[in-house]
């Protein structure tokens, strides 16, 4: 994929979740370099303000942080409010926000505080997010032949549940599955909905610490074919496309960016 910041994403404005970390980051700087204005949303207000200041210092580009726990209805129903009061429209929704570590245990183990904390942040919050910017890129203008693009952060556990991650896993297979519904609703409007499927990216997820990355790959137990680990960067390239033009009759689908590791 091309280095050349041809700023192909020249007037869009991109919300992305998470983005004071990792993937949200590394797309949000990417969009940036592409020429989109970024509203960085993150429950920690000072990683979402750091992201900020690296668009604005390092990229010249434009970006607000607000601060919002996806999982209160409350906050994401004001942030949204606050988004649009900005910037009056949003031509991609990044939903990647979501944890992970927390939900290490075998299902019939784990709590139900555990089982309430991953689904409440990963599918709910998810959910929430997409709801409240749906309702309103519904009535947006079209631009080009199509009103909005949303993306969700699913993961290869999604594709190919795997146990100790057992919750995580549920999670992320529903994303999946509710990226088609969505994609299916919101079609009649020109807005596509996709996911991608990162496999093992060395972010804050893992603490980005090799050996929790590696304890992870242990228990997935079997290689990945393009012999590393993945990075955040490698994902913020699909998600470029996923946000490009380029991408405009795709929807309804999961894209796997994961060195190979759901083929074998
Ligand atoms: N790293 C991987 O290997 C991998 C693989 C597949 C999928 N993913 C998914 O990628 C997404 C991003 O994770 P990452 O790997 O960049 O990890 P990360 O921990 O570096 O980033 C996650 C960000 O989400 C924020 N966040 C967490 N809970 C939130 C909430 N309730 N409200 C708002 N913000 C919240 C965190 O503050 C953090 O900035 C997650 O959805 C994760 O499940 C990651």
């Amino acid at each position: 994929m091309s280095k050349n910041h041809n700023k192909r994403l020249i007037n869009k404005v991109a919300l992305i979740t998470g983005a004071g970390s990792g993937i949200g980051r590394a797309t949000s700087l990417r969009y940036a370099k592409e020429g989109a204005r970024i509203i960085v949303v993150d429950m920690n207000i000072e990683t979402a303000e750091e992201t900020v200041k690296i668009i604005k210092n390092e990229i010249n580009g434009e970006a607000v942080a607000i601060e919002c726990d996806i999982s209160i209805r409350e906050t994401v129903k004001s942030m949204v409010k606050q988004a649009y009061s900005q910037f009056s429209r949003i031509d991609i929704l990044f939903n990647n926000a979501g944890i992970g570590t927390l939900s290490y245990g075998e299902l019939v183990n784990i709590s139900e505080i555990t089982w309430d904390k991953v689904m409440n942040v990963n599918l709910r919050g998810n959910w929430l997010v997409s709801k409240f910017v749906a309702k309103r890129m519904k009535k947006q203008d079209l631009i080009g032949e199509l009103r909005g693009k949303i993306i969700n952060n699913a993961s290869l556990l999604g594709k190919k549940p795997t146990s100790p991650v057992g919750v995580y896993s549920i999670t992320k297979a529903s994303l999946i599955a509710m990226t088609r519904i969505f994609a299916q609703e919101l079609a009649p409007y020109k807005i596509t909905v996709n996911a991608i499927c990162p496999g093992f990216m060395l972010t804050g997820i893992f603490m980005n610490d090799e050996r929790a990355i590696n304890e992870m790959i242990r228990f997935w137990g079997k290689p990945i074919l393009l012999e590393r680990t993945g990075t955040a960067e490698d994902v913020a390239n699909v998600m470029f496309f996923l946000a490009s033009d380029d991408s405009n009759y795709l929807t309804g689908q999961s894209i796997s960016c994961d060195g190979g590791c759901t083929i074998v």
